[in-house]
């Protein structure tokens, strides 16, 4: 089979790569130019984990190309996946699909009458675009032979591979029997391997992405709050969470305390939701409230810090040990660095951060930092340290390192990695999530 995938950022590169794997001959198509000729010199433009060998495997087969535009493409292929961006609309919240309507007219331009293509919207859409996709598509080219599925991605950055080639399920929605065919016919490998596949109308596939991502951010949102309480009533988070999460009912992912969610798809999702559900007169005050209660915890992480640190960090040389939004990405989108760093600098405080590979993304976004070689670098002089993201190599610091280094034992673990007995052992003030 042939296919074409519109995007070669983190969804477009990893389906596009995991599909050839699959057997599948794919075409990345994007627009920037400077990407698709590191793609094409052999340089993954993103950080994540296994995509280097599984890009680089399935060009020298020949399954996977690389091109600026669609008419560079063949012209049959079987399907073409939209895999653009849907950012936050600046001004108003709702999800700006610029990108997905640009895409529709290529695909316009691109489709003839005498060969049947899927149009797939693997991008996250709000609810309806795919119908919008279709009209722009034949108003534009009245003869097209084409028939509209969307198909939602439910994968992780940091284990995006994983998640494309064994995921909990797919889901698709398509009002066109021909469509589905081609879609299972692309899906036939993990059909194989027994994955639950849920076929849906275009509608209902759009909002179960949506109902997925905004439960995930609550579920989060909810165990904060529980993480709140705990400190006040002199309760540990990580235990109810273990406590709750062990009934099959509840489950134990998503239930880690931390500074709030972040990442290129759950606040923006959320918001666009609650646009969504504005919009048609149906509110979603659950999504609203999660909202609300994640942008104010981000902003408050700062004076946890800030207090740790006694009150007052002018002048005070503050270490922070992870930027990503999550470990095993470089993603910096709504990381809650971004909140943390610029609040601790306006207090004053002079911030020298590491992180193991999102510097130079983070650099970009945040100025006047001082960006560390390793973990000790960033520590030195130190008068507080903070973890930020729970990268592999903040869970075995060199305590007595550290200490010698820093101009005070202060610790602040925003993502609760370390045993506060423990740490407090070492002589280390330390102040985490949840735990009392
Ligand atoms: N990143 C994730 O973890 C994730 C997970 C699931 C779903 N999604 C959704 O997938 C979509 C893409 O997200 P992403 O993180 O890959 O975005 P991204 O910003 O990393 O990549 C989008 C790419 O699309 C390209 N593009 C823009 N217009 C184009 C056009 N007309 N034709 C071809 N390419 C075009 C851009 O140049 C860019 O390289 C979004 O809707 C997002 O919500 C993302």
């Amino acid at each position: 089979m042939k296919i074409v995938m519109l995007g070669a950022g983190y969804v477009g590169l990893v389906s596009g790569a995991c599909f050839s794997e699959f057997g599948v001959d794919v075409t990345c198509v994007d627009p920037d130019e400077t990407k698709i000729a590191r793609l094409h010199d052999g340089i993954i433009p993103i950080f994540e984990p296994g995509l280097d060998e599984l890009v680089t495997k399935n060009v020298q087969a020949g399954r996977l190309a690389f091109a600026t535009s669609l008419s560079k493409c063949d012209p049959e292929v079987d399907a073409i996946f939209i895999a653009v961006g849907t950012p936050t609309r600046r001004g108003d919240g709702h999800a700006d699909l610029t990108y997905v309507y640009q895409a529709a007219k290529d695909i316009a331009a691109y489709l003839k009458p005498d060969h049947f293509t899927v149009i797939v919207t693997k991008s996250t859409v709000p609810i309806g675009t795919g119908r919008e996709v279709e009209r722009i598509i034949r108003e534009a080219n009245p003869k097209a032979n084409f028939g509209m599925a969307s198909n939602p991605e439910f994968l992780r950055e940091g284990s995006a591979i994983g998640d494309f080639m064994r995921p909990d399920r797919v889901v698709f929605g398509t009002n066109s029997e021909q469509a589905a065919e081609v879609m299972k016919a692309l899906y036939r490998p993990l059909y194989l391997i027994e994955t639950p596949i849920v076929q849906t109308s275009l509608e209902t596939s759009e909002m179960t992405k949506y109902a997925a991502n905004a439960f995930l951010a609550t579920k989060i949102t909810f165990i904060n709050e529980i993480a709140d309480l705990c400190e006040k009533v002199g309760a540990n988070v990580q235990d109810v969470a273990k406590g709750i999460g062990l009934d099959g009912r509840i489950g134990k992912k998503f239930l880690h305390a931390g500074p709030g969610y972040g990442g290129s798809c759950f606040p923006k999702d959320t918001l666009a939701l609650v646009k969504t559900a504005n919009a048609v007169g149906s509110p979603m005050r659950i999504v609203e409230t999660v909202v609300d209660i994640n942008a104010r915890r981000k902003q408050s992480m700062a004076q946890r810090v800030i207090d740790a640190a006694g009150g007052n960090v002018k002048g005070m040389k503050i270490a922070v040990l992870g930027v990503a939004f999550k470990p095993n990405t470089d993603d910096m989108r709504d990381s809650v660095a971004l909140d943390v760093i610029p609040a601790l600098q306006k207090a004053g405080a002079v911030v020298q951060a590491f992180d193991p590979v999102a510097m130079g993304e983070a650099a970009k976004l945040l100025p006047d930092v001082t960006w560390s070689k390793d973990t000790y670098d960033a520590l030195s002089g130190a008068g507080v340290a903070v973890i930020l993201t729970e990268w592999n190599e903040f869970r075995a610091i060199d305590f007595d390192r550290a200490k010698s280094l820093m101009a005070a034992p202060v610790l602040v673990d925003l993502r609760n990695v370390y045993n506060p007995d423990e740490i407090r052992a070492q002589g280390f003030s330390y102040t985490s999530i949840g735990r009392a």
